[in-house]
């Protein structure tokens, strides 16, 4: 039987924090449903006690959202954890995500205490978050710098004070698959009570590892996987939602594991995500790039021809491609423009229709092709709401 794997997704909180990819109010909002949409566990929806403006996001997308459940993150302070709180309390399933350094370098440069002082801290915050609610996230930041014994005697201490979910970060994306194996199994192997709660891992790509590193943490045990839409998020980013969800699917065989993702509206949030930040994802990324679903050499077209498993390991109809991707171009009349937006699922008005036509159109001077991804992103702007 495989086993049930929850994907957390902090697009909107990590992945908000990575240059030019910030979010107002309404797009956190539209976003946070395409989540829903997506199915995610949990969606982290912003770090409360960061602004009015995170706070606010925050506490409305609490609201909005009952299918997932909706965390705040909040620094080991009282001050945070209330915040976090108050923006997330109107949720139907709501989280209190806490975090605190563990190694040597941050708590000596950035926190200026010792072991014990982080140890008595993490304690007693879990245990002041959890007079406010059940689900308690407990994050120990910079975990794969941290000394292990340390690491576990702390993770031992959080877990009596009631935390839910145990995390346990490569927050400067420093380790490697091997490493991040041995260190969640000894983690599951010596830490009492580690069997009652989540084991999370949360990885950055600074050595483009943050996917292996997360499938790899998976195979020792972990049960909650963090991640974000394109793989945004601090520095290189964070590991990549689609990338981890489509290897679980596509290898099966070997993680044995399944999560509930609906696959089919991985590119409608891919989409979605680029056309509100503006920032693009390369041609050539993993599953939800231009071209992670184009063959162009005549060798591959020919197997493909014949059988598309030749060359084809997943469908495009899997992640929400349309299998006849038709490409629009410059030439293309209102009729195949209003044609392909049906077959994408889109009923616009003949207003917007004509609105979205003359954005087809510009787009169409300016580029050769033009593909799904950018008629989606034409469309998902304030006119039009993403269809279900
Ligand atoms: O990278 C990190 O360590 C984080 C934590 C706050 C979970 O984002
Ligand atoms: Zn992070």
């Amino acid at each position: 039987m495989a086993k049930r794997i929850k994907i957390f997704d902090t697009t909107l909180r990590d992945g908000e924090q990575s240059p030019g990819c910030s979010m107002n109010l309404s797009e956190k909002i539209k976003m946070a449903k395409q989540l829903e949409r997506l199915k995610v566990d949990v969606i982290e929806a912003g770090f409360a006690a960061a602004s009015k403006g995170d706070f606010e996001s925050v506490s409305q997308i609490a609201k909005n959202i009952s299918e997932c459940r909706v965390a705040s993150l909040a620094r080991a302070l009282k001050k945070d954890i209330d915040f976090a709180w108050d923006a997330v309390k109107g949720a139907k399933h709501p989280r209190i995500h806490t975090f605190i350094a563990t190694s040597p370098v941050h708590m000596k440069y950035k926190l200026r205490m010792s072991e014990e002082q982080v140890l008595e801290r993490a304690v007693e915050m879990v245990k002041y978050a959890k007079r406010y609610c059940e689900d308690i996230e407990f994050s120990a930041e910079d975990a794969t710098r941290s000394d292990v014994k340390f690491l576990s005697r702390l993770f031992e201490e959080v877990i009596k004070a009631g935390a839910t979910v145990l995390n346990i970060p490569d927050t400067v994306g420093y380790t490697t698959p091997d490493e991040y194996y041995r260190l969640i199994s000894s983690i599951r192997e010596n830490v009492n009570g580690i069997d009652r709660v989540d084991i999370s891992v949360h990885c950055h790509d600074d050595l483009g590892m943050a996917v292996a590193n997360t499938l790899a943490a998976a195979r020792a045990g972990a049960t909650q996987l963090e991640c974000t839409v394109n793989g945004i998020g601090e520095r290189a980013g964070n590991a990549a939602l689609e990338e981890i969800v489509m290897a679980l699917q596509t290898r099966k065989d070997i993680f044995e594991m399944e999560c509930k993702v609906d696959t089919t509206q991985i590119m409608k949030s891919s989409s979605l995500l680029s056309a509100i930040t503006g920032v693009k994802v390369q041609p050539n990324k993993a599953i939800v790039g231009a071209n992670a679903f184009a063959h162009e050499s005549g060798i591959h077209q020919h197997g493909m021809l014949q059988e598309k498993s030749t060359y084809e390991i997943m469908t495009p109809e899997s992640v929400g491609l349309k299998e006849n991707m038709m490409v629009l171009g410059k030439h293309s009349g209102r009729h195949a423009f209003e044609n392909r937006l049906k077959e994408m699922g889109y009923e616009l008005s003949a207003e917007e229709l004509q609105t979205a036509f003359e954005k087809f159109k510009a787009l169409a001077d300016k580029k050769k092709t033009v593909y799904d991804k950018d008629i989606e992103a034409l469309i998902v702007d304030n006119a039009y709401e993403i269809p279900n």
